[in-house]
């Protein structure tokens, strides 16, 4: 018959605490929200970010367009009023992966104060670690990875942020990447400096 080791993870509630599974994963979890114009480096920062977590032994997850948008939000665009219910959904289910210890990087445009506040107030400021990836709009027209830039001067995408749609900096970022100048690998290293104190675990419960 099975035998149920319970001595070796402690468990003090019914439920199985957020403080248990951090406790179980040696790290503390947190989301880390990316913030900055589309083509601004934002996904290739958290994947380099995300990889050598991993290499030391962190849990994580990314949200990002390409994941969310896809599935769970296909059924929203890019108006104000859906792009509200868009970081409100990624907020509520990076707030879930929070509570299941686990480190999520969430790579979003998210364009206003108001809308990265919402973020903040579902998932508590003291978990949300804003990171702006600071890249200038011609910057990121000039790279247009996905060729949206060029469709959108044209006029085939409305609501364009950058274009035809307001983006605002953040006012007072955890941390701030100037990307333009600067390699890949030192804004990781930059930003891994920061982070990686933050998501210690003192490895008592
Ligand atoms: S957000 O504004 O609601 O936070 P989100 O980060 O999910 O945006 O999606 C942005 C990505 O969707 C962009 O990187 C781009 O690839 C694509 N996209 C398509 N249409 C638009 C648009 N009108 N404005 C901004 N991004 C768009």
């Amino acid at each position: 018959m099975m035998k149920i080791v319970r001595h070796i993870y402690p468990v003090f509630d019914q439920l199985v605490s957020r403080d248990s599974k951090e406790w179980l994963l040696q790290q503390r979890a947190r989301v880390i929200w990316f913030t900055g114009l589309s083509g601004s480096g934002k996904t290739t920062i958290a994947r380099d970010v995300e990889k050598v977590l991993y290499e030391m032994g962190h849990m994580t997850m990314l949200l990002d367009g390409d994941n969310v948008r896809a599935g769970i939000n296909n059924n929203l665009g890019f108006s104000p009023d859906d792009r509200c219910e868009n970081i409100r959904r990624i907020a509520e289910a990076a707030k879930l992966f929070l509570d299941c210890g686990i480190i999520t990087l969430c790579c979003f445009v998210s364009p206003t104060e108001e809308l990265r506040q919402l973020a903040a107030e579902i998932i508590g400021p003291k978990d949300f670690i804003e990171v702006y990836v600071n890249t200038s709009i011609e910057e990121c027209e000039r790279r247009d990875v996905k060729g949206l830039y060029a469709k959108a001067r044209k006029g085939e995408i409305p609501d364009f942020t950058g274009i035809s749609a307001p983006f605002e900096p953040p006012a007072n970022p955890a941390f701030e990447i100037k990307t333009e100048g600067r390699s890949e690998e030192e804004c990781v290293q930059e930003l891994l400096k920061f982070l990686v104190p933050l998501l210690q675990h003192e490895g008592v419960l």
